[in-house]
């Protein structure tokens, strides 16, 4: 792996841990504005002292982050459809390799479809994009979604397309956190980082979700909702950041978590 490569991946990843927690903002590239992620900007700019990376389109790139933001940008290129089109797997590569270089992102990233009816657009697309990125040394995430049944938590599925992901090349994968995890992670010879998913119903069950992830061999990472969705966001990813890079249990995380911010003003507005 060329210099320009491992440098790309080390800026992502805390040297003494190794591992990282990176804020997933890229949820309006198919579903809009997302509730507390309508102003971009604003939701993220108390939350980025605190993540080891940032996951955007370049459109929210552009209007939301000041290039003067130290922050590595996990960039997602991949796109073409929103959740009222049937089929969410017909996705196409939506932001060249070129862009991802001029706007000095440390990573691409882009979903592929295992299982779906656009698998095999997306895998080649996936195939396409390592072989670019390798010569460009730009590291690719693949992030393993599954069409309408994005959420789907099956041990044996998520083994399947996070090994297929790795065989294609991809540096880094994003999946989900399911019961059986380290078949997961056993079976993927590249670091994985772990998505939330929707807001779950407490924080400790999205610390506990972490913590679950890390103590199965998960290399950090790379949540939204349970994060910007919170009523605490800032202590919640403080919170999440002691279980990935200081070893923290899942009672002093919970501690950290009641002792370091008050609840949001729009907290009554947040039933949506
Ligand atoms: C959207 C994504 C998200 O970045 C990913 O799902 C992480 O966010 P969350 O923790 O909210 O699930 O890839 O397609």
């Amino acid at each position: 792996m060329d210099w320009g490569m491992r440098n790309r991946i080390a800026r992502m990843f805390r040297p003494d841990s190794g591992r990282t927690v990176m804020l997933a903002v890229d949820h309006g590239y198919f579903m809009g504005p997302t509730r507390r992620l309508e102003h971009v900007g604003a939701t993220l700019a108390p939350l980025l002292p605190y993540a080891d990376a940032v996951a955007l389109t370049r459109g929210i790139l552009r209007t939301s982050l000041p290039p003067t933001v130290p922050t590595p940008i996990v960039l997602r290129v991949s796109g073409g459809v929103t959740v009222l089109h049937e089929d969410l797997s017909d996705e196409a590569i939506t932001t060249p390799l070129e862009e991802a270089l001029r706007l000095n992102a440390s990573c691409v990233a882009m979903s592929l479809f295992v299982g779906s009816p656009h698998e095999h657009e997306t895998m080649t697309a996936l195939g396409q994009l390592v072989t670019d990125g390798e010569a460009a040394g730009m590291p690719v995430m693949a992030i393993t979604a599954v069409g309408k049944e994005l959420e789907k938590r099956d041990p044996r599925y998520l083994a399947l397309a996070c090994r297929v992901a790795a065989e294609l090349g991809a540096h880094l994968v994003k999946t989900y956190y399911c019961d059986g995890f380290s078949k997961v992670v056993d079976g993927c010879p590249v670091p994985l980082v772990v998505a939330g998913g929707p807001k779950l119903d407490s924080d400790r069950a999205v610390l506990e979700l972490a913590h679950a992830a890390i103590a199965q061999g998960a290399s950090g990472l790379d949540m939204g909702r349970n994060i910007w969705q919170s009523d605490h966001p800032v202590a919640m990813i403080r919170a999440l950041r002691a279980i990935v890079h200081e070893k923290a249990t899942v009672k002093e995380a919970m501690e950290l978590l009641g002792s370091s911010e008050p609840p949001r003003a729009d907290r009554a507005a947040a039933s949506t």
